[in-house]
């Protein structure tokens, strides 16, 4: 089921996420309609505060990116309670977009490497290095569970230049073809 993706000025997108277990209510169905909502919006990740709830799921699917990485084919991942334990390498700017703030991209520099433990849909811990794009969409993913966003990454300036934007956007101003629903 694609579920509504929740815009910028909504308050679940601002709160530090839980922790869950295996217990979680339809949890396979719930990574089932995050998975659809991610691919019916076109992105490549998807974290469960979007979809209004508050808690460390994570879903990535690279593989749009195919084309330029044909190492991302098969990067479809679920991270549930995920902790990045480690940031390294070299800073890193890179122009990114949120399907919670539509039509706004920007760049933003985030270190190179992570190191990241997490349960996978089965509830498997894995201890594994990311990087290059993989390590920056779980970076911004990771992000949406400590209640931040992008835009909050950006210079103190380009945030000032953005400030009307990001209104507009919280009051409905865009123009987007997925489901989507504004604070109340
Ligand atoms: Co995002």
């Amino acid at each position: 089921m694609i579920r509504p993706v929740y815009i910028y000025g909504s308050p679940v997108l601002r709160k530090v996420a839980q922790d869950i277990d295996s217990t979680y209510p339809e949890i396979k169905q719930l990574i089932e309609d995050m998975f659809e909502t991610m691919h019916h919006s076109d992105g490549i990740g998807l974290a469960a505060p979007q979809i209004g709830l508050s808690i460390r799921l994570i879903v990535i699917d690279a593989s749009p990116l195919e084309e330029d990485e044909p190492d991302l084919k098969d990067f479809r991942k679920v991270f549930i309670n995920a902790k990045i334990v480690e940031r390294f390498g070299e800073q890193i700017l890179y122009k990114e977009g949120c399907l919670s703030i539509p039509n706004l991209r920007e760049e933003v520099e985030r270190e190179e490497k992570i190191r990241i433990q997490y349960f996978d849909e089965n509830f498997t811990l894995h201890d594994e290095i990311f990087d290059g794009i993989p390590a920056r969409i779980i970076q911004h993913e990771y992000d949406h569970l400590e209640g931040m966003l992008f835009t909050d990454r950006v210079s103190a300036l380009r945030r000032k230049l953005l400030g009307g934007k990001l209104s507009a956007i919280s009051k409905g101003k865009f123009d987007i073809e997925y489901k989507f629903k504004l604070s109340k």
